[in-house]
């Protein structure tokens, strides 16, 4: 099974990139040069504290600790300068905040950086930010709202104790709905709820109900992600030695199906792989133009033909800015083959896409390129082409996004297990 894996996997990327293998260097890319390719932008800033680790997730955090935090703030308005020259009168269309947990900082640091980034850019959207449901007592929401966050996600992960408590979160589920009851009236734009299912020994009753109440309490959209585990993870570890097993791929889709038709029924849209939104409701996401800036320890910015990611130690972030460098650790110069598979990977996770856009950002016809993958995949009812738009059918949408997640999760392992590992690495290859 897992050479099978890998077989495919070097199949597929060898026939839309064209690349044998990939690899990051710490390599400082120009970017006076990049910088001058675009119009708009948008932002992502990254806060890599929480008060606890869950043993699930992937992402880059360490425990808060306020006087480590304080200084981070000082690092990132430190980053901020040396990006205000480069960015200078460009429009930010999109800015967003996750983590970790950026409600850490809610009153350490957050506000300050939010000040110094409308000081120094013209921000010209809504902000999104990442939240703890055990940080959302009414006080912290006015906060919230006062620094002009409009599009706010809680991490709810389940509604029934016993998967809470295999999640390790440190809530039950009488204080998570009384958060999510809290954020729902508000007055956000648009509140989010990450759910996951694919739990060990979890029903497909207990997932139904959980879509059911999330739909009842009023929340704007659900983001429900199957269980991923990441190798580097303490479930990583414990899935190595046979100890932890999640759902069978299945019964994920089964599961995915029952939350569709609840979501579906209550007059929600699929706005991505794994989100549904109500209609008429501004989704909320993450950064929606296609180049980005990545701000903070493990920042991740998208120049249109390069790819470059910060060190992910905070203690190393920090040091860098200290001494005014940027604090970039592994960048990667994209072909021409590998900007358009990047296109084509985040529009199949949309699940729609526009082949004239393709037109506007490649110069190049979509069908002469992609043409001949697209009728065979239509035929087995994974997608529709109407000519000009393709929208991925749910079936399409589960299938093609388990194939993209044989690529998303080796090379999230790879790449931000390497940089977990060593916070300036000579090089990464995926
Ligand atoms: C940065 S966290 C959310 C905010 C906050 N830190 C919290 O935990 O409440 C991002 C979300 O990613 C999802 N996530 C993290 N690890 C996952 C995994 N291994 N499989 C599926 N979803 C995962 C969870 O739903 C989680 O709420
Ligand atoms: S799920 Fe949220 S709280 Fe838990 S470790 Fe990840 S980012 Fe932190």
């Amino acid at each position: 099974m897992v050479m099978l894996r890998r077989l495919v996997r070097s199949r597929v990327r060898k026939v839309l990139t064209k690349e044998k293998e990939i690899a990051l260097e710490p390599t400082m890319p120009s970017l006076e040069t990049h910088f001058r390719e675009f119009e708009e932008l948008g932002i992502y800033l990254h806060i890599p504290f929480c008060e606890q680790i869950c043993p699930y997730c992937p992402y880059n955090k360490e425990i808060y600790h306020p006087v480590v935090a304080a200084r981070y703030a000082e690092a990132v308005k430190t980053e901020i300068d040396l990006y205000s020259d480069l960015i200078g009168h460009k429009p930010v269309t999109s800015l967003y905040i996750g983590g970790g947990t950026p409600t850490t900082m809610l009153h350490n640091g957050l506000p300050d950086i939010l000040r110094h980034i409308f000081r120094t850019f013209d921000v010209r959207c809504d902000i999104h930010l990442e939240s703890h449901p055990n940080h959302l007592n009414r006080q912290n929401l006015d906060t919230i709202a006062a620094l002009g966050i409009n599009h706010l996600s809680i991490g709810v992960e389940s509604l029934q104790d016993r998967h809470l408590k295999t999640l390790r979160r440190p809530y039950g589920v009488r204080d998570v709905k009384a958060a999510v009851g809290r954020a729902v009236n508000a007055g956000f734009k648009c509140v989010n709820t990450d759910m996951i299912f694919g739990l060990p020994d979890q029903t497909n009753e207990e997932v139904e109900q959980a879509g059911r109440v999330l739909v009842e309490m009023g929340v704007d959209q659900v983001a429900a992600y199957p269980l991923f585990i990441f190798p580097y993870t303490h479930f990583g570890e414990a899935a190595k030695k046979q100890q932890f097993k999640s759902s069978a791929v299945f019964k994920r889709r089964k599961m995915l199906s029952i939350l569709e038709r609840i979501f579906y029924g209550a007059g929600f849209e699929r706005t991505s792989v794994w989100a549904f939104t109500r209609k008429s409701v501004a989704k909320y996401c993450s950064v929606t133009v296609p180049l980005y800036v990545g701000l903070g320890a493990s920042g991740g910015s998208y120049l249109k033909d390069v790819f470059y990611l910060n060190t992910f130690r905070v203690a190393e972030y920090v040091n860098a800015l200290g001494g005014g460098r940027m604090p970039i650790a592994l960048s990667l110069e994209l072909s021409e083959d590998m900007q358009m598979a990047g296109w084509l990977y985040w529009r199949i996770y949309e699940t729609r896409f526009l082949k004239s856009d393709f037109k506007i950002r490649f110069g190049r016809d979509f069908d002469t390129v992609y043409g001949r993958y697209v009728g065979p995949m239509s035929l087995l009812g994974l997608l529709d082409d109407d000519g000009d738009q393709i929208v991925l059918t749910d079936r399409g949408t589960f299938w093609l996004h388990a194939l993209e997640d044989l690529f998303s999760i080796n090379y999230i392992g790879k790449l931000w297990g390497g940089l977990m590992q060593s916070p300036w690495p000579q090089r990464v290859a995926l």
